[in-house]
């Protein structure tokens, strides 16, 4: 029997009528996806310990497929990214935690501007500027896993056959990448340079494309002249800040979401960028107060603040 339905729930209180929405996409033995985009609903999965990254059952098809394709992409030597990582994997949350309190530790310096920012500070400045800047972030990003680290075309290239092998689509392109091991080459190249910390490969090859997008959009504030004059560093750097697109989620009980009924074993898609976009939660961004938060939440606005500060020459405002 074919399931494809948006399940409505009408929500009321005292000032509002709210009306939240799920997508599940189920066809038995070949597929059980629910999208979700509504912030309460993306907070109550991210706090139910019954709803993980374990990615332990692959069935229906369709699931095993899309499961099987990402955990490739995110793995290396047979260890999983910390962002596919399951809750209680081992040592994952002292390592999550230990990245969170060294940025932390990092942010205030990085936020007031330091010569480091300069290269992404004329780039913000300079609107014609041809240079790409996708190296510039990664060479900032990948500083904080060792301070040798030197980016340049080829290692911004890496990352974005690594982006590029995640986004759906392409399958003849991607099995031709798989056979001919260009995304394992990629991977193993950016690994060597952050001394084989996964999170340091995460963080230039899959992450970085949120901070390049926040620089375009620091590129445009810019350009904007009352903007420019305006924004303080901190309100600049916030209004650089996206989302990931997409986080994946296996429900390894029963259970319920917005009235919506899934079983053990369906995958939930959080799609953070839209429910921000629709609904101003910022929380989306990082998932701060959940387990799964992303430990660079402070240093990444940190950072853009800093590149503001900079741009505008703003230092000690
Ligand atoms: C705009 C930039 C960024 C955004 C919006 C962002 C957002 C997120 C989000 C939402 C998660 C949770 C994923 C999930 O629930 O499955 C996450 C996880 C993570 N992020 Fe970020 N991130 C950014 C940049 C970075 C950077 C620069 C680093 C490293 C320097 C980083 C390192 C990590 C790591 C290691 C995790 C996995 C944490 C764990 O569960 O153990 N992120 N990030």
């Amino acid at each position: 029997m074919f399931q494809a339905h948006r399940n409505t729930r009408v929500e009321r209180t005292t000032f509002f009528t709210r009306v939240a929405v799920v997508e599940h996409k189920h066809i038995p033995g070949l597929v059980d996806v629910i999208k979700v985009d509504q912030p309460a609903d993306i907070l109550r999965i991210a706090h139910d310990g019954a709803i993980d990254r374990a990615f332990g059952p692959r069935r229906p098809l369709l699931n095993s497929l899309l499961v099987s394709r990402i955990l490739r992409v995110l793995s290396f030597n047979g260890r999983r990214f910390p962002t596919m990582s399951a809750k209680d994997a081992t040592g994952r949350a002292d390592r999550q935690d230990a990245l969170w309190q060294r940025l932390n530790a990092a942010a205030p310096a990085i936020s007031t501007g330091p010569s480091d920012l300069e290269p992404l500070a004329r780039w913000v400045r300079d609107a014609h500027s041809e240079t790409a800047v996708g190296p510039l972030v990664q060479q900032v990003i990948g500083r904080t896993f060792s301070a040798t680290f030197t980016a340049d075309e080829v290692t911004w290239g890496a990352a974005q056959v690594i982006a590029a092998s995640l986004a759906p689509g392409n399958t003849w392109r991607n099995l031709a990448w798989r056979i001919s091991g260009k995304v394992t080459r990629a991977k193993a190249m950016l690994a060597k340079m952050v001394g084989g910390d996964l999170a340091g490969v995460h963080a230039v090859s899959v992450a970085i494309h949120n901070v390049v997008k926040g620089l375009h959009q620091m590129r445009a504030l810019y350009l904007d002249v009352a903007l420019r004059q305006t924004l303080t560093p901190e309100m600049a750097g916030r209004r650089c800040l996206y989302a990931p697109g997409m986080v994946l989620r296996q429900a390894t009980s029963s259970g319920t979401i917005s009235g919506c009924p899934y079983s053990s074993g369906t995958l939930l898609l959080l799609e953070l960028e839209k429910a921000r976009q629709a609904s101003g939660d910022e929380s989306m961004i990082f998932l701060a107060d959940t387990w799964s938060r992303c430990p660079a939440e402070q240093w990444v606005p940190a950072m853009l603040e800093g590149i503001w500060r900079r741009a505008t020459n703003a230092q000690g405002q």
